[in-house]
C-alpha cells in the first residue's frame, strides 16, 4: 500500500512556516502548498480588477477563474509564475479582508483538499490542521512573538532590496492576526492535536529537526 503522508502546518503571519514547510517538502518528498500564496493571488487579481471583498458576484466569478497550481514551491496561477508579486506590502495589507469571506475560503478550501487527495503534502497556513486537513496523521502550530516576526519579514524586504519600514510592518503583522484569529469563519486556532512550537528563539534548522524527528518516530518510513 502507498504510504499517504501529510503534514499540517498553522500559525500566524511571519512564524516561519513557510521556509521550514519547504525544506520539510524537500526531506519527506512532500508536494509543498503554500495556502497563504491561494489567498494573496485572489487578493493580487481582484486588487487589478478593482473588485472590493464586498463585491462577492464579482468576486466568486474571479475566483472560480483562476487556475491555481503548484510547481517548484511556486504558485502558478494561470500558467505565470506569481509568487514575487503576492508578497508585496499592498497585497499583505489587504489580503486578511478577501481571507474572511467564507465563499472565498470555501473555493480555496475545495481545491486544496484535492491537491491533498492527487499528493502527498506539506501545507501550511491558518485552517490547515483545524478544517483543511483535519485527519493529517501530522500537524503542527508554529508561533513567535508579534516583534520577532516582524523583524524577520523586515530582514527578508531588506535582502530583496524593497524599502518597508518595521514598525508599519508590525503594526500590520498585529492587525492580521486579530483579523485572523476574530473571523467568523475558520479563524486561525490550534488544532487540539497539534504540536505548537515557538521559534521565536530557535534556529531554522532546530525547528525543522523537531517536526522531522516527531514525524520519523511517529512513522515506518
Ligand atoms: O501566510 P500568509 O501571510 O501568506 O497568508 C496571507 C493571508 O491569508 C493571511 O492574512 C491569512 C490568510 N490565510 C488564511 O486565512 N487561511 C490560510 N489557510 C492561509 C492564509
Amino acid at each position: 500500500m502507498e504510504l499517504r503522508l501529510s503534514v499540517a502546518i498553522d500559525g500566524p503571519a511571519g512564524a516561519g512556516k513557510s521556509t521550514i514547510a519547504k525544506i520539510l517538502a524537500k526531506r519527506f518528498n512532500l508536494m509543498y502548498i503554500n495556502t497563504g500564496a491561494m489567498y494573496r493571488a485572489v487578493t493580487l487579481r481582484a486588487m487589478e480588477e478593482n473588485i472590493a471583498p464586498e463585491d462577492k458576484e464579482r468576486l466568486l466569478d474571479l475566483v472560480d477563474s483562476l487556475d491555481m497550481h503548484f510547481k517548484n514551491d511556486d504558485l502558478i496561477l494561470n500558467n505565470e509564475n506569481i509568487s514575487e508579486q503576492v508578497c508585496m506590502p499592498s497585497i499583505s495589507n489587504n489580503v486578511s479582508n478577501y481571507a474572511a469571506i467564507p465563499e472565498v475560503r470555501e473555493r480555496l478550501v475545495y481545491l486544496q483538499q484535492k491537491m491533498s487527495e492527487k499528493y502527498n503534502v506539506v501545507m501550511d497556513g491558518r485552517d490547515i490542521g483545524t478544517v483543511v486537513l483535519k485527519d493529517a496523521p501530522f500537524k503542527f502550530y508554529l508561533t513567535a512573538s508579534a516583534e520577532e516576526r516582524a523583524s524577520r519579514r523586515y530582514k527578508e524586504f531588506c535582502e530583496k532590496g524593497i524599502e518597508v519600514n518595521y514598525e508599519e510592518l508590525l503594526e500590520d503583522i498585529k492587525r492580521r492576526d486579530y483579523i485572523d484569529s476574530h473571523r467568523e469563519v475558520n479563524p486561525l486556532t490550534k488544532a487540539e492535536d497539534a504540536i505548537e512550537i515557538d521559534s521565536s528563539n530557535l534556529t531554522i534548522e532546530r525547528v525543522v529537526d523537531k517536526m522531522a524527528d516527531y514525524i520519523i518516530s511517529r512513522t515506518k518510513l
